[in-house]
């Protein structure tokens, strides 16, 4: 038998509103920036798959909330559109009260535990056509509009987190195109991620104000970092990486405070932000109570040879070079490496040296392309190796709070297939299947599998499931 997992601990799945929700331009939404960018450049994105209806979680939540009680979920993370919440930044829109009252309602009365986000890469169009995270007036417009949002469901929100994977938007918008507004410079990047960190801190803030019932923290996408070998040069590759791809929101979030090194890094590269007074102040405001911790594969890397470096930087490829390891295994259909020992790595790191702050998983999850093949006669998908995956690294979380690390729970990403950005519905990652021509919902194997190992609070191995032991 399996050792159990804590008692409450929070067995669920997440998704984001821009993924979702859909109701595009219904009950009062504005525009986010995804959807512009998909009427400008259809062709940026996988079969010309946009944000339209996604999964239509807007026109069926009713449904949507009952599935979760079906399979066990007793928690559940989404985050709400700033678009919908305040179509212009400045005005309520009742509609999207009314909805996401009722929504969150409906999780509260199935027993499953709203984790509600406020920003997942959607930024409303308005703002970005101000300039988005570069323009430093959308730190005051993030922390009016979570004010706002704390109002509206602090009763029924107890979980509040500010960002989704907040060096996402920074390193896919501003040093690559996978996100609008595609700008490469290094710069900029900085600029944008440290008004993001003061955008997180500002709403902590306007949070402790108004004494919510609650906890508050941010989504960090933690992978473990592993240098090539132990010479120094490719352990300051480490270093370097480490700092600014984990530490640079892991440090100002738990601890508030930038880390020295990154400190080093951008000035001897001509690359720190511009600031103003009091910013120190407010990013030492952020602290968090918990955090999420989303996990899908680790970074490895190597040190840059010394006659390919840039001085100043130009790019975050003058700081580390991606090491390939010779004996990694690998999921083909997303080319993402698979090292389930990354999670108990990261919880360790979070315990010895970020004080055993609480943090669950937030996500984790593995994206299969063409998924259909896999399904049996009654459209049901036998998804043994998302099943493998989830085990693999369930075990690693078990490892870890066996050790002493605070981790109160697990989220697979996703509940149901949903949109993914530029990929569109190339891969899959739910428990539950979406027919896209009609939206149903079909279970997968992997959601009778949770559902069980929910109910016994303990993992079971695929092949004495199989055999229904
Ligand atoms: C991370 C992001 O939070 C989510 O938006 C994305 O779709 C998944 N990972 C899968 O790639």
């Amino acid at each position: 038998m399996a050792n159990p997992f804590p008692e409450h601990f929070f067995w669920g799945a997440a998704t984001s509103a821009p993924q979702s929700e859909g109701g595009q331009y219904e009950g009062g939404r504005s525009a986010s920036t995804w959807d512009k960018w998909f009427e400008l450049e259809p062709e940026n994105f996988n079969s010309n798959q946009g944000p339209k209806n996604t999964t239509n979680v807007f026109d069926r939540y009713k449904e949507d909330t009952k599935l979760m009680s079906d399979i066990n979920l007793n928690s559940y993370r989404t985050s709400i559109s700033w678009n919908r919440l305040l179509p212009d930044g400045k005005t309520l829109n009742p509609q999207a009260v009314q909805y996401y009252r009722d929504y969150f309602k409906r999780l509260r009365d199935q027993g499953v535990e709203p984790i509600i986000n406020l920003f997942h890469f959607d930024m409303p169009w308005w703002l970005m056509e101000k300039g988005g995270w570069e323009n430093r007036e959308s730190i005051d417009h993030f922390a009016f509009y979570a004010r706002i949002a704390f109002e509206q469901f602090g009763d029924l929100v107890h979980y509040w987190t500010t960002f989704n994977e907040p060096i996402v938007h920074v390193t896919c918008g501003y040093l690559g195109e996978y996100h609008w507004p595609k700008v490469n410079n290094l710069k900029r990047a900085v600029q944008v991620a440290h008004h993001t960190n003061l955008a997180h801190a500002a709403a902590v803030v306007e949070f402790r104000k108004l004494g919510i019932e609650g906890k508050i923290g941010n989504i960090l996408n933690l992978s473990p970092v592993y240098a090539k070998s132990n010479q120094a040069e490719d352990l300051q590759a480490k270093l370097n990486a480490e700092t600014l791809h984990v530490k640079s929101f892991l440090e100002p979030t738990v601890n508030g405070e930038y880390p020295e090194h990154l400190i080093t890094l951008l000035k001897d590269n001509d690359l720190l932000p511009h600031t103003l007074d009091g910013d120190k102040e407010l990013i030492s405001k952020g602290k968090v109570d918990f955090l999420g911790v989303n996990y899908y594969q680790p970074i490895r890397v190597e040190a840059v040879p010394t006659d390919e470096v840039n001085h100043p930087a130009t790019s975050l490829g003058d700081f580390s070079r991606h090491y390939n390891w010779p004996e990694k295994k690998m999921n083909p259909y997303r080319g993402w490496e698979i090292y389930p020992e990354g999670i108990y790595d990261i919880a360790m790191m979070i315990k010895e040296d970020y004080g055993n702050i609480p943090f669950y998983i937030s996500e984790n999850g593995m994206g299969v392309s063409e998924e259909e093949r896999f399904a049996d006669d009654k459209g049901i998908i036998q998804d043994d190796y998302r099943i493998e995956f989830i085990y693999d690294h369930l075990a690693n979380v078990q490892k870890a709070i066996d050790a002493g690390a605070n981790c109160f729970g697990y989220h697979l990403w996703t509940f149901i297939d949903c949109w993914s950005w530029l990929n569109g519905y190339r891969n899959r990652y739910g428990f539950y299947r979406l027919i896209l021509e009609t939206g149903e919902r079909i279970p997968k194997k992997s959601a009778f599998w949770i559902k069980d190992v929910i109910q016994q609070n303990q993992l079971i191995k695929l092949n004495q499931y199989d055999k229904g032991e």
